[in-house]
């Protein structure tokens, strides 16, 4: 057992009626936190990645409601319902993988109907949003206990892209397991794909991990089956933007690559991430909608043009693990082994929800 890992990290936080996000497209050079005080400057924020991770972007949607709330308050908006409602709107137009955002906004949507003044939905929402934000961490903490339970001790892991703290409330989902696993001493190393062309592995989980006293090996996404062949890792374990109900998984492009090699290789690939991830309203993959983003981002090394003048990109945000190569997804309501339709169902019915 090595000591409690350390969980230093928090980039959404709410006070004085501004929401503080930490700027991830600027980390590690620079740890920077922007303040938000409306709602379209979330949605702006969301869209160009100053926070991202499938939770973290649900919880500052709901936040952003706050923010909207806010200013119809103080501007004494007539139909404050409305501008409310416009405010939601556009936080949803931000983008579309990830269901937690479309999730979050339901939920306030739910508490706006409750409220008959706008003063009422300022109070009203404002706890909504922490209670949003305090239930992500604890369930990653739950999530995080359960997925290291399944790792047999002495081998590594290898993870791709950002599911930890800066991904979520705090704690991290896919990361979070890591984080327990380590604190166990269940893992012999970390390793982290770098996750073109936003670098979220290499700028994003190595300086968590690292920050937190986790050591971590980095890798470009084409060096993870000569890893794999090596025996020297006995999981895969990646978070998770949306899940179909028959359990097919969208998360960032590459996971599916990575679940064709763990399956080539014997070796385990779990899924973390919180039973909101689940959308029982898609019966498959097929039907997840794929965010496309710019052919600069491909093109480029962040502001730094390097393709050959003229070539185009194909940019697809995210892609999809069909079920059967998913030997477990992880939730804060427990596993499901060789997920399929059935599973997640009872899982549902489990969790009461
Ligand atoms: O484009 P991003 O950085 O928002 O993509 C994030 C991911 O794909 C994560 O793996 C996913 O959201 C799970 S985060 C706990």
């Amino acid at each position: 057992m090595r000591s409690p890992v350390p969980d230093t990290i928090r980039p959404i936080r709410f006070d004085a009626g501004r929401l503080h996000l930490l700027d991830q497209r600027l980390l590690p050079a620079e740890s920077r936190v922007n303040a938000y005080d409306d709602a379209a400057a979330v949605a702006e924020a969301i869209r160009d990645m100053v926070v991202r991770g499938a939770p973290a972007i649900g919880i500052t949607a709901a936040f952003g409601v706050v923010l909207a709330c806010d200013r119809a308050r103080d501007r004494n908006a007539a139909p404050w319902r409305a501008e409310v409602d416009a405010a939601i709107e556009r936080l949803a137009a931000s983008r579309p993988t990830a269901v937690n955002l479309f999730w979050a906004l339901d939920r306030m949507q739910v508490v706006l109907d409750r409220c008959g003044s706008v003063a009422e939905a300022c109070t009203a929402t404002l706890a909504e949003a922490q209670a949003m934000l305090e239930a992500d961490i604890a369930a990653n903490r739950r999530m995080g206990a359960t997925g290291a339970a399944l790792i047999e001790p002495g081998r590594a892991v290898l993870t791709h892209c950002n599911t930890g703290s800066l991904a979520t409330g705090g704690f991290g989902t896919a990361l979070g397991v890591i984080r327990a696993s380590w604190g166990e001493g269940r893992i012999t190393e970390v390793f982290a794909d770098e996750t073109r062309p936003w670098l979220q592995g290499s700028r994003l989980t190595a300086w968590e991990l690292l920050r937190d006293g986790i050591p971590v090996q980095l890798l470009c996404e084409g060096a993870a089956a000569s890893l794999l062949r090596t025996g020297r890792v006995g999981w895969v374990i990646v978070g998770a933007d949306r899940i179909a109900a028959n359990g097919d998984t969208a998360n960032k492009i590459g996971t599916y690559g990575l679940a064709l090699l763990a399956r080539a290789h014997g070796v385990g690939f779990m899924v973390a991430a919180p039973l909101n991830t689940v959308d029982f309203e898609i019966a498959e993959g097929a039907a997840i909608p794929i965010e496309m983003r710019a052919e600069s981002e491909v093109l480029g090394l962040g502001a730094r043009a390097v393709a050959a003048p003229g070539a185009r990109a194909w940019n697809p945000a995210f892609d999809v693990t069909p079920a059967d190569l998913i030997d477990v997804i992880v939730t804060e309501h427990g596993a499901v082994h060789r997920p399929d339709r059935a599973g997640l169902a009872a899982l549902r019915e489990r969790s009461g929800g």
